[in-house]
């Protein structure tokens, strides 16, 4: 352990699961240690840096912020919060014109659901098994994790789970007093699971029959990450509510429920504030980071890059009997083997590559859409090598 690490486990509460890792540096794709050593990143903070790490154009426009305004309160009006969120609407889904500004994933689920019940005047939730929203009490309520759930009880009331791909379980549970149906258009945490392709475009009918609101959650889907803006847009599908944070920002924390200017309007001032909500610093970074997925075409270049990706991990997945299934869309891939893979994460970091799990026998893998085929080379041959390993071990 060294003295960061050392101090870092001093001072801070355990919440996080540590890697033997500290990395003090990032640029595009790459981190580096604090002994200088390099790391390919496919976790980014599990889909944050979207647009690569320290992005120059996101650099720039956070350092001209910061020199101009660093804090606003939403009861102002402010110039850099005005632009991003017209940006924001802009490259929304059609119809959705309101932007509710937060600091986090959780809170723009938080936000999300408080305008689907205030819109409805309605009790229930429904999301899905294997449901990821966040951990704040409503976003906790929404998600399927015993794990996360049980050891901080009693949760919200009105909250009930369907199983994922299956209308018809979804049918039996949404009724008159369903303020909304909540979802991931592809799980991202319980292991990139892609619904059937029929499917949303069925909940979309459900909640209309029913009079509920969608609200769907493209915090790890959305900007460009499945190969179009929004997951849903596979799909053809338009949410009531959509929500969307981790890469928004470039790296600064600031997420959004982006609703149909009908919901938002139910909202009346001072119902639903925070102190940070729509801080000048997070909307230039927002801005930068919008008009560079949008300048750069990042969700083709998701497509395109996601579907070589996709064919080599599926080729080192026909070699290898370790290995049990690929998954995902664009630069949302996963690769579910028969073990549990920490032994496999930590000889990748060995070998300079970061990579992400969903569960314990997933590898999860989001990296910047600024990577670089080159890269994706580099940390598939790393990929190949610890399995490899891990399978000569075992078999
Ligand atoms: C789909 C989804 N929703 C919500 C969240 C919660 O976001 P945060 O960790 O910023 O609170 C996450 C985080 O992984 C997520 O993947």
């Amino acid at each position: 352990m060294n003295s960061i690490e050392e101090l870092e486990e001093t001072f801070g509460a355990p919440a996080f699961k540590k890697f033997p890792l500290t990395i003090v540096r990032g640029k595009g794709s790459v981190v580096w240690d604090d002994t200088g050593k390099e790391y390919l990143d496919f976790m980014t903070g599990i889909g944050v840096a979207l647009v690569g790490h320290a992005n120059d154009s996101v650099v720039r426009a956070i350092t001209e912020q910061a020199a101009k305004l660093i804090t606003c309160h939403g009861s102002f009006y402010n110039d850099a919060r005005a632009g991003f969120m017209e940006k924001l609407v802009a490259v929304a889904p059609k119809g959705l014109g309101k932007v509710l500004l937060a600091n986090s994933g959780t809170e723009s689920v938080e936000a999300a659901i408080k305008l689907a019940k205030r819109h409805t005047a309605r009790k229930k939730i429904v999301s899905m098994k294997g449901a990821f929203h966040g951990k704040t009490y409503g976003s906790l309520s929404a998600t399927w994790n015993k794990k996360y759930r049980d050891p901080f009880g009693p949760l919200l009331e009105g909250f009930e789970f369907a199983e994922y791909g299956d209308p018809q379980s979804l049918t039996q549970l949404v009724d008159e007093d369903t303020a909304a149906v909540l979802a991931e258009p592809i799980q991202g945490e319980s292991g990139i699971i892609v619904p059937p392709p029929d499917y949303f475009r069925q909940v979309r009918e459900i909640c209309d029959k029913k009079g509920a609101l969608l609200i769907l959650d493209e915090i790890q889907t959305g900007l460009g990450r499945t190969g179009k803006m929004w997951a849903s847009q596979h799909w053809g599908v338009v949410p009531d509510i959509m929500t969307v944070s981790k890469g928004l920002g470039g790296g600064i924390p600031v997420g959004a429920a982006v609703a149909t200017d009908e919901v938002a309007k139910s909202l009346k001032g001072g119902e639903h504030t925070s102190t940070f909500a729509g801080n000048p610093l997070s909307c230039a970074a927002g801005s930068a980071t919008l008009d560079y997925i949008t300048k750069n075409d990042l969700p083709g270049k998701a497509k395109e890059k996601g579907e070589k990706m996709k064919a080599s991990l599926s080729k080192i997945a026909s070699s290898h009997k370790l290995v049990k299934e690929v998954r995902g869309l664009g630069l949302m891939l996963a690769m579910q083997t028969r073990v549990d893979i920490h032994n496999q994460l930590l000889s990748a970091l060995k070998a300079g590559v970061v990579f992400a799990y969903s569960g314990r026998d997933t590898f999860r893998f989001l990296p910047a859409l600024v990577i670089e085929e080159s890269q994706i080379s580099k940390g598939l041959e790393v990929l190949e090598r610890v399995i490899g390993e891990e399978e000569a071990s075992r078999f």
